[in-house]
């Protein structure tokens, strides 16, 4: 592969078998590694390229979030995540990464009282909740009641109309920590907690997640301060799986509550989203500091047992997110008074010992943004099946965004990789009597 510099850079690419060359553009994004654009690559070679699991593949053009894995940076349109953490709140988040930039004071405002007024279901959707078990895993529901949403907001699925992409985006956004903390009522047989509007975003959702009517319910201003900033730390995350879940979805022309559940259903798997539950599944597993060497020693044998919150696609260095995890769980334990956790004293241990450890440390194995949050929301009071249905809520806003992106791209087609097909080459029909 050579690469001649200049304005117009291309890489030349020498067939070994044939002789051929073809040239093939280099396109530079603003930060970040160049792009070769292989769009005429099939048409002037006959070949595909071959990338399972995307490792190498830029599947989009994008404004939205960039991510240096190896410095372990994540911006958000430009602005660093440790300072949107710690200046901003998660509705100027969201407003960021929809609209590109930060909100003066009045478009905030103006923001805040537009997500609130859609913060309420349809009440004929509380019915759906009936027809699930009670013991259902609230992500089963949360993929059942969000695809229903396109049964009941049909003014806002036509995707040409910018206004209705809008208003779709502003009901995701509202309804998601509603129809969440109704997946969890429904679980405990409590009745559902309509949402308050005097609340912000975080407050009202521990309303009605721990909220009852026959009590005022207060809300511990350290908490949601911890609440909002978990929101933050998973509002986008760039392609990855479940993003590229919804692109895909949307690159069809599917409406936007379809997209948004088929986000949650890929968000689900303990390798993305279900991380966090898996944490403290494993925690409770090793159950003490003196078995956290004989765990890792079936980590590195390969048996299939995975150090979970550790790893990522993209880091190969501390996760950001991870960092200012690690802080708001010591804030929210000692806000709780909680002296004494024996399942982060486990972690911390346990992190200490990996990031000691050649296997760790030399496949740059770094703790991820799921390996303390799952603690935090357990000192909060949420049940292990509730951690990822709050990474869906956070992300709803990175997801819409994305999708709005796509919708806008003019380069954008239907999503439909190629393959390499080693399966039977073409034969004859044998009749069913014929066969061996
Ligand atoms: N525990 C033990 N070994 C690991 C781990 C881990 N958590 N993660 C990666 N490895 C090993 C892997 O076996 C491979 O070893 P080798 O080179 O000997 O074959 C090497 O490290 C490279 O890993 P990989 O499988 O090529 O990495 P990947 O980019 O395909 O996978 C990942 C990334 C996040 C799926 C993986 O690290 C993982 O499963 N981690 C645990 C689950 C987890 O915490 N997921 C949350 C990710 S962050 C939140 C989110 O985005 O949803």
């Amino acid at each position: 592969m050579a690469t001649s510099k200049g304005k117009n850079e291309t890489v030349t690419l020498i067939d070994n078998v044939t002789g051929k060359k073809v040239e093939l553009p280099l396109m530079t994004g603003t930060i970040g590694p160049k792009v070769i654009d292989i769009r005429r690559l099939y048409g002037e070679t006959g070949y595909f390229t071959y990338d399972p699991g995307y490792t190498a593949t830029g599947s989009t053009e994008s404004k939205i979030t960039y991510i240096d894995g190896d410095k372990g940076v994540l911006l958000h349109r430009g602005y660093a995540i440790e300072d949107l953490a710690e200046k901003s709140d998660f509705m100027e988040v969201c407003y960021l990464l929809l609209k590109g930039e930060l909100p003066t004071k009045e478009q905030k405002e103006k923001f805040e009282r537009d997500i609130t007024r859609h913060t309420m279901v349809h009440e004929q959707l509380n019915f759906f909740f009936r027809g699930f078990r009670r013991d259902a895993h609230p992500m089963a529901i949360m993929c059942g009641v969000v695809g229903a949403l396109s049964a009941f907001y049909h003014d806002s699925t036509d995707i040409n109309d910018p206004r209705q992409r809008m208003i779709a985006s502003y009901r995701l956004i509202a309804k998601m920590p509603t129809i969440a903390a109704m997946a969890y009522k429904y679980s405990i047989g409590q009745p559902f907690m309509y949402p308050r509007n005097d609340l912000n975003y975080a407050e009202n959702f521990l309303y009605m997640m721990f909220g009852v009517p026959c009590e005022t319910y207060k809300v511990n201003p350290v908490l949601a301060d911890a609440m909002d900033k978990i929101f933050i730390l998973h509002a986008d995350h760039e392609q990855n799986a479940s993003t590229s879940t919804v692109r895909l979805a949307g690159s069809t022309g599917a409406n936007p509550f379809a997209c948004i559940a088929a986000g949650i259903a890929s968000l689900w798997g303990p390798a993305h989203g279900g991380a966090n539950e898996a944490v403290l599944k494993m925690l409770g597993e090793i159950g003490d500091v003196k078995n956290i060497k004989p765990f890792l020693e079936r980590v590195k044998k390969k048996d299939g047992t995975m150090l979970m919150g550790f790893g990522h696609r993209v880091y190969k260095n501390y996760d950001p997110r991870a960092k200012v995890m690690q802080k708001s769980c010591h804030e929210v334990l000692k806000a709780l008074k909680v002296k004494n956790e024996p399942l982060l004293d486990l972690a911390l241990e346990l992190e200490h010992i990996a990031l000691n450890d050649d296997y760790f440390v030399s496949r740059k194995l770094y703790p991820n943004v799921d390996f303390y949050s799952g603690i935090i929301l357990k000192a909060m009071g949420f049940p292990t099946s509730m951690f990822t249905v709050l990474f869906a809520v956070a992300r709803t806003v990175g997801w819409i965004c994305q999708w709005n992106e796509l919708i806008e791209d003019k380069e954008q087609k239907i999503g439909r990789p190629r393959q390499l097909y080693t399966g039977a080459d073409k034969r004859k029909f044998v009749a069913i009597g014929s066969r061996k």
